[in-house]
């Protein structure tokens, strides 16, 4: 059954809506990570479930024909794309579409300022979430251990890459937030992909098919209010232009991930953004995530 019990994520916000947003995101996001714990990047409730995960694991019942065919082409491809199977190409696009979250976000945390030294709501919740997308990088990590993948590093971009993504978080909101905004919707796309991905790669590995997808829930929860909290920055004009960025945005990204062209379907992904609207996304999930309120029916 089709749920209609919200609206697009490009719905229309009044100034004084998206205030308001920003006190309801900012009561919700507390409660969701909890203490929020800057040393280590890390929030108390997201360590515990993290740790809960990692003292229950689950193993592969046969285990990876070929893990050295992942270490070979996890950082960059090697071999011939067609040459690889499902499972490898699926764990290697996993860990380039996370490695460039960790990249984007390492840049992020030392240039915005510190929660002591955040003073408006939004530079306080813009920490918290940073801190969120650290510990869905080790969610990631987790992913890979539960296929065997203990070996994993993670790899920095090229230096010209890494400088790019320093300096994005510098910019002025109204060059910022658009393409902010859109990498967060593309997330979500792209988790719900992965998700159904599950199903086919993993149809022979119920225990670690189930446990995958209770890690990617952990994130999607995350990603699905991030969406609407990036939305919340944007007015008039930039929700336009958000919306005209999906097809070039996930096009040229995607693009970057050779594996993603091979498994998933792109077209259908940018469909899917643009028509966005939190719907088809499961009950038990928005009961634990955020959306704005202008975007609720
Ligand atoms: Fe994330
Ligand atoms: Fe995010």
């Amino acid at each position: 059954m089709v749920s209609t019990k919200y609206l697009s994520v490009f719905s229309p916000a009044t100034e004084q809506q998206r205030k308001e947003n920003f006190d309801s995101y900012w009561e919700f996001t507390q409660q969701h990570g909890g203490e929020l714990l800057e040393q280590d990047k890390d929030l108390a409730k997201k360590r515990d479930r993290l740790k809960h995960f990692q003292d229950n694991p689950v193993k592969l019942r046969k285990p990876l024909a070929d893990p050295e065919a992942f270490y070979r082409n996890y950082v960059d491809m090697q071999d011939d794309l067609k040459s690889l199977d499902r499972m490898t190409l699926m764990l290697t696009g996993i860990y380039k579409f996370a490695r460039h979250e960790w990249v984007g976000i390492k840049g992020a945390w030392d240039v915005v300022p510190d929660m002591a030294n955040s003073h408006a709501l939004e530079d306080k919740i813009s920490r918290v979430h940073l801190a969120e997308e650290f510990c869905h990088v080790r969610l990631f990590d987790e992913m890979l251990k539960t296929c065997g993948l203990d070996k994993v590093e993670w790899v920095p971009l090229g230096p010209v890459k890494e400088k790019i993504y320093e300096q994005f978080p510098k910019l002025p909101g109204f060059l910022m937030d658009t393409p902010a905004f859109v990498t967060e919707l593309m997330g979500v796309t792209f988790y719900c992909h992965l998700y159904r991905l599950f199903d086919d790669v993993l149809a022979d590995e119920p225990e670690v098919c189930a446990r995958l997808k209770e890690l990617l829930d952990e994130i999607t929860i995350d990603e699905v209010a991030h969406v609407g909290q990036r939305r919340n920055f944007i007015g008039p004009i930039g929700m336009k232009v958000s919306k005209a960025l999906v097809k070039p945005f996930y096009t040229l990204f995607f693009k970057d991930i050779p594996e993603v062209g091979q498994l998933f379907n792109v077209e259908q992904m940018i469909k899917d953004g643009i028509a966005f609207d939190f719907n088809d996304l499961p009950e038990y999930m928005l009961d634990r995530s955020w959306v704005p309120s202008y975007c609720k029916a």
